[in-house]
Formats: C-alpha cells, structure tokens, sequence
C-alpha cells in the first residue's frame, strides 16, 4: 500500500514524463517524492545506482529514465540506445529487487510491438513477430526490461509492472529537431514558420505522411502511473493510449491550425515512414478502471503553450 507520505523514487524526473510524474504526484498530495540528477547518479552505472537504492530505500520507484529520441536518433545512435537503456532498466530494476522494494512501475514503449502488428495493438502481440528496423535496438531493450519485470515477478514474487504509453508529447518535450519525436517536431516547424515572414509557407513532412500515431498527452501517462502505482493487477503489461490514432497529415493540420499559420504541407519522401501505424488496444488499462481524459486538441494546445514559456 502506497500512502501520502511514501517514499517514491522518480527516477528521470527532468525528462518529459518524469516531471509530469513529479508534478502530478504533488498535485495528489504525495509528499516524499525522491529525484536525483543525471549528474548526480548516472543510471547506467551499476554500483552507483546499487549503493543510492540501498541508502535511500524507496518504496516504489516510478522508472522515468531512458535514453529517448524520435526516428532520425534511434536509427543513428543504435548503440548507444541499446546500451543505455539496457544498463538503467537492469541496474534500477536488480537493485529494486536486491534492496526488497518489492513494487515498481517500468515504461516501455508502443514500438515494442511487431512493425506489422495486428491493430489495435493487444499486449499479447509482444514478440509475435519482426520489429521496426529504425527502432530496432531501443525495442530490444525495452522488451528485455519488460521481461526482467516478468521474470522477477514469476522467480521472486515482486510486483513489477510495465506500462506501455503510446507516443507522448507536453511540457518539457524534446523540441531538438534532429532528436525529437513528430509531435514536438511539428509543433517547433509550425512555429518557425509562423516567425517566418515569407508570404508561401512549406510544412515539409518526413516521408509519406499517411502513416498512422496515436498520442497521448503526458499529464495522462503520469494519471496512469499514479493510478497503478495504487492498484493491484495480476498483469505484468498493460498499454497506455487514447485508442484512437490519426494520419501524420492529419496532426499538421490540427498543429498548423492551433498554432494559427497558413501553410503547404509537402513530404520529404527520402526520408522513412517508420510502423505504417500503431494504435494500441487500450481495453486491458479500462478494465483496470484507467482511461485517457485530455483531447488531442486539449493535449496539443497546452504543449504549445508551454513550448512558447520555454523555446
Ligand atoms: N516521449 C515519448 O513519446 C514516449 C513514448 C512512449 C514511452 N516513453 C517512455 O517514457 C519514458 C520517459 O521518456 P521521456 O520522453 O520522458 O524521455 P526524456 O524526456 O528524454 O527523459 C528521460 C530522462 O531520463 C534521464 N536519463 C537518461 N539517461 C540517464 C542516465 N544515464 N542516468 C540518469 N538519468 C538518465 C534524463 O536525464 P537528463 O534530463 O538529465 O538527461 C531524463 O530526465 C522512457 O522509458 C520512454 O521509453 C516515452
């Protein structure tokens, strides 16, 4: 049982959903909330992240902390998401279990799923078949974490559970146009277009822009957490979505039409499409009694109001 004055760990609280997990957790009136710099503790190392569980002993740990990025990182830093993400999960999911915090929350990510899953996607398809060759390594990593999670639950009794949120975007997003994701990729081009005071505008689009996302905004993935942080469930794995998706096209338009610029919407077809679409299966989280509460037009609006505080 988790009560207010808990101790939890968010581990990668500067990050997009760590800091929505912070203030979220806040805002529920949680009042032991511990966090810890990259600089302070660098995750991947192994002993460091051993000797900080042991001393400071929290009783859930919320696993924020990844190495993230949109197609272009991924499919450029392979190694280093493998790597990265493989020695943080271990190190915070094996240090959990040797210090006997029987109870913790791991993200994986909607791109563990077979590149051509069945949509929508049901937490079952994990493994039944070939994954996305751009986000090949980070998928292999999150999917070793899930099964750590899996496995200590079967061999050790812990409760170790991994949600799999859909595509994320809000306030202290990755707006790096080489790292970020489509969302804030979007929302930063819309806005240096609508700067630029050249009359014809071109919204250029990686590839065909008829691959289907679904996304979510960040504040419902921290809802999430909280929420599963407080119930018990006999999964190891459920998706975290809205359960319905949309055309790259179709989210310019909605971007172009919130950030109030005119534009021509062309594609840079060189570059790759990535999944043809991924739209998870959000029955599991509803049965559970979670459900996604922000629109897509809610969700995009407050991200873009908080990218002008802090472009
Ligand atoms: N963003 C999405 O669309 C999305 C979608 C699905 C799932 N997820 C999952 O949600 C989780 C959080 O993603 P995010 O978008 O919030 O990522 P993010 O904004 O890049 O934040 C990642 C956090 O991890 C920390 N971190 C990275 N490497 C570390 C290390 N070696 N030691 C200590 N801390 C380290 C970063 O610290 P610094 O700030 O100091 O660098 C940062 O606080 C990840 O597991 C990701 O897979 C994200």
């Amino acid at each position: 049982m988790i009560f207010k004055n808990s101790k939890i760990f968010v581990a990668g609280h500067r990050g997009l959903v760590g800091s929505a997990v912070v203030r979220m957790l806040k805002l529920y009136g949680y009042k032991n909330i511990l966090t810890i710099s990259k600089k302070k503790l660098d995750l991947t190392n192994q002993l460091k992240t051993f000797n900080y569980l042991k001393k400071n002993k929290p009783k859930f740990i919320i696993i924020c902390s990844a190495k993230v990025g949109g197609i272009l990182a991924n499919n450029t830093f392979k190694g280093e998401f493998i790597y990265e993400n493989l020695q943080i999960q271990n190190n915070l999911i094996h240090g959990a279990y040797l210090n006997n915090i029987k109870n913790l929350i791991f993200l994986g990510s909607s791109c563990v799923y077979p590149r051509n899953c069945k949509q929508p996607i049901k937490e079952k398809y994990l493994l039944n078949g070939t994954l996305e060759k751009t986000n090949e390594p980070y998928a292999i990593a999150k999917i070793a974490g899930i099964k750590l999670c899996e496995s200590y639950n079967y061999q050790y009794g812990t409760n170790y559970l991994c949600l799999m949120p859909t595509n994320t975007y809000g306030p202290n997003d990755n707006y790096n146009l080489n790292t970020s994701h489509f969302i804030p990729a979007l929302i930063k081009k819309a806005y240096l277009l609508k700067k630029n005071k050249k009359k014809s505008k071109i919204l250029k689009l990686w590839g065909s822009g008829k691959v289907r996302r679904e996304a979510i905004y960040v504040d419902d993935i921290a809802d999430a957490c909280i929420y599963f942080m407080n119930k018990k469930t006999n999964k190891f794995l459920i998706n975290i979505g809205v359960g319905k998706d949309y055309t790259i096209i179709e989210f310019a338009k909605k971007i172009l039409k919130i950030i109030q610029v005119k534009a021509q919407i062309k594609f840079d077809r060189s570059k790759p499409d990535g999944t043809p679409q991924k739209l998870l299966d959000v029955s599991e989280a509803a049965k559970y009694g979670w459900s996604s509460k922000t629109t897509l037009e809610d969700g995009l609006l407050k991200a873009y109001k908080s990218f002008l505080i802090t472009k």
